[in-house]
């Protein structure tokens, strides 16, 4: 309704402004602000996030910071409808079922099990889902041909490089002989982290424990089970994880031993070291395939994008707490 108001009305981001009075983990705002330009199409998109943990926070605002820079080129102005899922599936179908009964144009999709709800509720309606930092988006089933989707979905995808994480672990301390894998096993983002993660460590004869976790309620019993057993953690890039990563380090940091993480943000709760992806670039490379799709270039003209850029990220605090010399890798 609103839409077809929007053909007549050349002030209707007036009504996209009367969106904004909602309370609760959802908002919405005019990417467009007062600026859209006469005669911008008027769009939605429904954005969802899986859980606030600090590197989904980093994409959201750096989506959103993309989209309202350069929604006028485009020749739109969006509306961004924010929900957060808190970590539970039942959430994230209602709120992407909601997205779909409200007619959005697009389904923004933060992390794997949300891109994996988006994909489910918009089946068959040909409203577009552009995923953002989902690891391995074959696995998740969201899309078989990365450069030429064959559906209504594609994205953003953090490429982990398991094999620069263990030569750094292998570099700052050559003295960890075992590792313990700590990781949810509903998460698929995690399941082929880990998948090449054994296989490495198989080919390297490094032994290591599972410590499978199936909420966020086992992480801190697991965490220090795993170190009693192994001379260091490595944690996958796992949002569960993630969102528990203080109790995580606090475990590790007690025990004298390194988590290796996935991703910089669990660097900066504590973790000790990663080597991965900036999640701002990512974010604001979905922002451009969200306003790509959004005028009209078709999903399957709109190729996953990869990332590979590969950071090494450490903490020095946490460093000087278990006792590694970092200095070459800190200014
Ligand atoms: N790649 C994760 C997924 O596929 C999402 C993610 C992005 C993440 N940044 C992270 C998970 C940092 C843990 C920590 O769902």
């Amino acid at each position: 309704m609103k839409k077809l108001l929007s053909l007549f009305l050349c002030a209707a981001m007036i009504l996209a402004l009367a969106g904004c009075a909602q309370g609760g983990s959802s908002s919405q705002e005019s990417a467009q602000g007062e600026a859209a330009p006469e005669g911008a199409k008027e769009v939605t998109v429904g954005l969802i996030q899986l859980m606030e943990h600090p590197s989904l926070d980093e994409i959201r605002a750096a989506i959103k910071a993309r989209i309202q820079e350069r929604a006028g080129e485009y020749g739109l102005s969006v509306e961004v409808q924010y929900q957060n899922a808190q970590n539970d599936t039942s959430t994230i179908n209602t709120i992407c079922q909601q997205f779909v009964a409200n007619g959005v144009d697009a389904i923004v999709a933060i992390a794997t099990p949300a891109a994996q709800g988006a994909a489910a509720a918009a089946q068959n309606t040909g409203i577009p889902i552009i995923f953002s930092a989902v690891t391995d988006p074959a696995a998740a089933g969201l899309v078989e041909n990365l450069t030429a989707p064959e559906g209504n979905v594609t994205g953003t995808s953090d490429a982990i490089p398991v094999e620069k994480i263990f030569s750094l672990a292998a570099e700052l301390t050559p003295d960890v002989k075992s590792f313990g894998l700590i990781y949810n096993t509903s998460e698929v983002n995690s399941l082929s982290v880990i998948e090449e993660t054994k296989a490495y460590l198989d080919g390297q004869g490094i032994p290591y424990v599972d410590g499978a976790v199936t909420s966020s309620a086992d992480v801190q019993t697991s965490a220090r089970h795993l170190l009693e057993q192994c001379d260091a953690l490595f944690a996958p890039i796992d949002n569960t994880v993630a969102g528990a990563m203080g109790v995580v380090a606090a475990e590790a940091i007690q025990a004298g031993k390194p988590v290796y993480v996935a991703a910089d943000s669990m660097v900066a709760d504590g973790g000790f070291a990663t080597v991965g992806v900036n999640y701002t670039n990512l974010g604001t490379q979905t922002g451009d395939m969200v306003l790509k799709i959004l005028s009209g270039t078709p999903v399957s003209e709109v190729p996953v994008e990869v990332l590979r850029d590969n950071a090494v990220t450490v903490n020095p605090e946490t460093a000087a707490a278990i006792g590694v010399d970092v200095s070459q890798y800190v200014q």
